[in-house]
């Protein structure tokens, strides 16, 4: 299996490892057919709605913790909106390809951000999440992170 340089660097080297210490939202997601499984925790600014930090921790195979070491990186410093528009698509580009196989298991990262976004706003009922968070949660769940390419 052929992986991009810049792959087996984030996999190397993986970015914003770890998890935050009282973070403000926790996302926990996981594909039931590996096992693997992805939290990511994050810092968020109340008045702005931007991500000041994130880390992220990830059992699972080397795309997947390549894909959430970049996908740290993309959303950082982000205005929430503008984080949950960033798909598993714009992932898989930023790291020069992914084998088809393991395309799937970049749909991880997209699904814990979204999942940490529904508990900030669940832990902040007088702010109004982003429209459509719980239907995109509900399609990323929807989709089989090991089913055909
Ligand atoms: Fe399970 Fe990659 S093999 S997420």
């Amino acid at each position: 299996m052929q992986y991009s340089e810049k792959v087996m660097e984030h996999f190397a080297n993986p970015r914003n490892a770890g998890v935050l210490e009282d973070p403000d939202a926790v996302g926990e997601v996981g594909s039931p057919r590996c096992g693997d499984v992805m939290k990511i925790s994050l810092k968020i600014n109340d008045a702005s709605e931007t991500i000041e930090d994130i880390r992220f921790q990830t059992f699972g195979c080397g795309a997947a913790i390549a894909v959430s070491s970049i996908f740290t990186e993309m959303v950082k410093g982000k205005h929430i909106h503008d984080a949950l528009r960033i798909s598993n698509d714009d992932v898989v580009q930023e790291l020069d390809g992914l084998p088809n196989v393991k395309v799937h298991c970049s749909v991880l990262a997209e699904e814990g951000m979204a999942v940490a976004i529904q508990s900030y706003y669940e832990a902040h009922p007088d702010k109004t999440p982003p429209e459509g968070l719980q239907e995109k949660i509900d399609h990323l769940k929807s989709i089989d992170p090991h089913g055909d390419a």
